[in-house]
């Protein structure tokens, strides 16, 4: 039997998950030299929250970050995660900046992107899967897993082959909330490998407690790849823990050939990192709870605690468990979306305002209105005529791509910051996030003591103001 294959995801999702994405590129850099030895499938060292977390809370340029990483890493791939044509974002951007920004990912460094629709909406896979293939890179399509009364076995297989079809070179299963049961997983990793041709990999989170038991269990199903964070970034939010899972496998039939020592050595390292952020409080332990109400909610570990402070502004914090049981009504109304950036807060803000307006659909984010109106792309189920009435009143519902809608927006982007781009990258940094973007670049040229925006803890996207 294959050899399992891990890759290791603490320098991206281990510490967005954990301690909202706040490592630095020098904290970053001594601990990639090493994992560059101990036998990983990939880094998972870029892309997700990274960019604009690097940006907008340690005035540091992300892409300096990936090239640091690159000449450091000389065997092992490095991998980033995109959110389609969504990008590292929180709504679709037009082709040309899509294009750029994987051809530039690629060029700096990358060797595999992890893609994915927060619908699982092929569509807007289109056109990064098209120039991922182009660059030569390997194009990982993941599908977003939830459950519903239309997330079966069939569809998620369906889906599965149909990246196959548009060039995948691997599927993903995503499991962003933790949610997947072991006996779950087994199944869909069964049907998978039973019916496509390339590899397969699981991506879990330990919130709910389940984590490490459903890799076992899609292990003994024949799952080719599997997310694990090193132990001092791992469960709780974050991934099981990659030595723990090393260890189950040794000396068994699918033996993963990882360092066991040098893991420990990197532990050793990550640990006193840990510790500084533990420390200073930006590691809550709270992310350490076991959440098995995520599998009952539905809700990934991140959302609820964004929905508490949500609350708690509000002054209703009192009200926390009528607005969880409130969610599964919300993702009803709107088409079983998976609950991911940026749905997950879309789904969670509308719970909340239904709850503490005491009527449903009274206030309604702009988001929302756009998701309905089908900016977002196709939802999983149909919306009844009646709620989409509700939302966007008497308004036509978009059928088409939706980038197909959008004019290219590079060009205005590279005039918007002349004065201060020194390369394509920086370009790309605006247009993706401009406001972050141009602090930095301004700091760049004119240094201030301390960086923009420092105190800010969320990235707020949502634009609504609680009742
Ligand atoms: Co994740």
């Amino acid at each position: 039997m294959n050899p399992v294959r891990f890759t290791e995801t603490s320098l991206r999702d281990g510490h967005q998950s954990l301690m909202a994405t706040r490592l630095s590129t020098e904290e970053i850099l001594p601990i990639v030299e090493k994992m560059d030895e101990a036998g990983y499938w990939a880094l998972e060292v870029w892309g997700g929250a990274t960019f604009d977390a690097s940006l907008r809370f340690l005035n540091e340029d992300p892409w300096d970050r990936l090239r640091e990483i690159r000449k450091r890493v000389k065997k092992t791939k490095l991998q980033m995660l995109l959110r389609g044509q969504n990008l590292l974002g929180y709504r679709n951007y037009a082709d040309d900046v899509v294009e750029a920004f994987v051809r530039k990912s690629v060029e700096n460094g990358i060797d595999i992107i992890r893609v994915f629709d927060a619908l699982n909406d092929w569509r807007n896979l289109i056109t990064s899967i098209k120039i991922t293939k182009e660059c030569g890179a390997h194009c990982q399509c993941a599908i977003c897993y939830t459950t519903s009364e239309v997330h079966t076995l069939d569809y998620f297989t369906d889906l599965a082959l149909k990246y196959e079809a548009m060039g995948a070179d691997s599927i993903c299963i995503k499991d962003m909330a933790g949610i997947i049961k072991p006996y779950d997983a087994y199944e869909l990793v069964k049907r998978l490998k039973a019916q496509l041709k390339v590899p397969v990999e699981l991506h879990t989170h330990s919130t709910s407690g389940t984590g490490a038991m459903a890799y076992l269990k899609a292990i003994e199903a024949g799952v080719d790849i599997v997310d694990t964070a090193i132990s001092p970034l791992a469960e709780g939010t974050s991934q099981p823990a990659t030595e723990s899972l090393a260890m189950t496998l040794a000396g068994g039939p699918r033996e993963s050939g990882m360092n066991l020592e040098l893991l420990g050595k990197i532990a050793t390292d990550v640990k006193v990192v840990r510790d500084k952020y533990r420390k200073n409080g930006v590691l809550n332990p709270k992310v350490m709870d076991v959440e098995p109400k995520s599998i009952l909610y539905q809700v990934p570990g991140g959302m609820l605690s964004n929905l508490l402070s949500q609350l708690k502004t509000a002054g209703q914090e009192d009200k926390f468990e009528e607005v969880l049981r409130e969610v599964p009504q919300v993702r009803k109304d709107l088409g079983f979306p998976p609950l991911v950036t940026p749905l997950s807060q879309m789904v969670g803000t509308q719970a909340v305002l239904n709850i503490l307006t005491g009527q449903r659909y009274k206030m309604i984010p702009k988001e929302i209105k756009d998701y309905v109106r089908g900016a977002y792309g196709t939802p999983p189920a149909p919306i009844s005529k009646e709620i989409q009435k509700l939302v966007i009143g008497d308004e036509a519902v978009i059928t088409v791509r939706p980038a197909d809608l959008l004019e290219p927006e590079l060009p205005s982007a590279r005039l918007a910051v002349a004065g201060l781009s020194r390369s394509e990258e920086d370009v790309l940094s605006y247009a993706l996030f401009p406001q972050p973007a141009l602090a930095f670049l301004q700091n760049r040229e004119l240094p201030i003591a301390e960086a923009t925006s420092a105190k800010e803890d969320t990235v707020p996207y949502i634009t609504v103001t609680m009742p």
